[in-house]
């Protein structure tokens, strides 16, 4: 009698185990699979989500019992999807992994705060340090562990052009803020914004300012502004603001009402005749079935040729993943071979990795690549690299600001504000 007493009673905690486990979903350490894995970005534009897309294909391929829940966000540069993101992983929510930026955006928002896990032991695994160039690592570094695998490179300093438009009014794509502004007056003629904007989530007017600071500084003067070295408040900045503000005498009126996607849009459909974007901007041509060199161009953004506004994208391991197990799987698909060649071609990236088959990539990426290891690497402070996000997002409201009101005292003192509250320039 005590003896079945026993069993039953083993039988019974055995169940209640694995109750626990089906109700949880934690396969915490044991390493297994728990069937479901969610990914959080913000891509579901053109391109973005072709390329989202064949990750969860290549992931599909090895894990196929697995559910892949989309957990996207609309709005570019995580506009909005960084709040949504920030309130999950304050409220004990966190998504199995999440887009974030190398850099800044990784370092001082999550792993500082302590809300990620380590991922040193796969990077080790997977043979990673062999194959990613050490600036990348570098940014997903912090005191000797890293914390996210880097899926890609994208270029930020880009001048996109509708062919016919540059051909038809005899223009040769800028190469100078001088070229430019003669492009420019010739197109206003014709009544063609020179410049497509879509600022409406604000980011897209500091992302073209960013390249107007690189295009008038220099990389050196740029790198300056993250460092302390070059001050806010100069006359670099102050000139860089006066070829941004004669830049913006040619965008189109409605600006506010765009993102940047339909901006690009407009260069595709011969409704402006240039936009600086990065290449984000090539996968979604491509999305749109548009043919590269045929019906679009580019050259680096005016003033910026032998400089490459890095910009990467990378996924982490929260602490507390769900799906622990699932989200560790799709961080080597990530930072596999397979799955970079699989996704960068319809991103408009190029492979974070350095062995990727060159042949599945375009001329425009493969021009990307070739500059990437030639130029002068600068980083993003629209996309999370150079700054703390408290920074960025004054940045963005102070730029946002200029566009309207133009006001070249006020924004550089703003600025310097913002840099030395965030303690950049302490
Ligand atoms: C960037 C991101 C890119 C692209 C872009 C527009 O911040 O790094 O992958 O998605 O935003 O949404």
């Amino acid at each position: 009698m005590k003896k079945l007493y026993l069993i039953a009673a083993f039988a019974s905690i055995l169940l209640s185990l694995g109750f626990v486990a089906a109700c949880g979903g934690d396969d915490g350490d044991e390493g297994e699979s728990a069937g479901q894995l969610e990914i959080f970005s913000w891509w579901t534009a053109g391109g973005e989500a072709d390329g989202l897309e064949q990750f969860f294909a290549t992931y599909r391929k090895e894990y196929e019992d697995v559910e892949i829940v989309n957990a996207a966000v609309a709005g570019g540069a995580g506009a909005n999807a960084k709040a949504v993101l920030k309130n999950r992983m304050l409220g004990g929510d966190p998504p199995d992994s999440f887009q974030v930026h190398g850099g800044q955006e990784l370092i001082d928002t999550w792993v500082v705060p302590g809300k990620m896990e380590p991922i040193t032991d796969i990077w080790d695994d997977e043979g990673w340090r062999d194959v990613y160039p050490e600036q990348l690592v570098e940014m997903v570094t912090h005191e000797d562990e890293i914390y996210s695998v880097p899926a890609n490179v994208h270029r930020g300093n880009v001048l996109w052009y509708n062919k016919k438009v540059l051909d038809d009014n005899g223009i040769q794509p800028p190469k100078t803020f001088e070229d430019f502004f003669a492009a420019a007056e010739k197109l206003k003629a014709k009544g063609i914004p020179a410049l497509a904007l879509g600022d409406k989530l604000k980011w897209e007017a500091a992302h073209l300012f960013e390249d107007v600071l690189l295009g008038t500084l220099g990389p050196d003067g740029y790198r300056g502004l993250w460092t302390g070295e070059t001050s806010w408040e100069g006359a670099e900045v102050k000139k860089a603001l006066a070829n941004y503000d004669r830049m913006l005498d040619y965008v189109n009126k409605d600006h506010a009402a765009h993102t940047w996607d339909s901006a690009t849009q407009m260069v595709l459909d011969g409704d402006a005749a240039m936009t600086v974007m990065g290449d984000w901007a090539h996968g979604y041509f491509l999305s749109k079935g548009a043919k590269p060199n045929v019906d679009y161009g580019w050259a680096p953004a005016p003033g910026t040729e032998g400089s490459f506004m890095v910009v990467t994208d990378t996924f982490g391991l929260p602490d507390g993943a769900p799906h622990r197990t699932d989200a560790v799987n799709w961080l080597k698909v990530v930072g596999s071979k397979e799955g970079q060649e699989a996704f960068n071609p319809k991103k408009g990236s190029i492979c974070a990795r350095t062995d990727c088959d060159m042949s599945v990539f375009d001329e425009y990426l493969k021009s990307s690549a070739t500059d990437f290891k030639a130029n002068q690497l600068t980083p993003s402070e629209a996309h999370g690299s150079a700054a703390p996000e408290g920074f960025v997002t004054e940045f963005n409201d102070i730029v946002f600001s200029f566009v309207t009101g133009r006001d070249t005292e006020a924004a550089t003192s703003a600025i310097q504000q913002a840099c030395t509250d965030s303690g950049m320039c302490a």
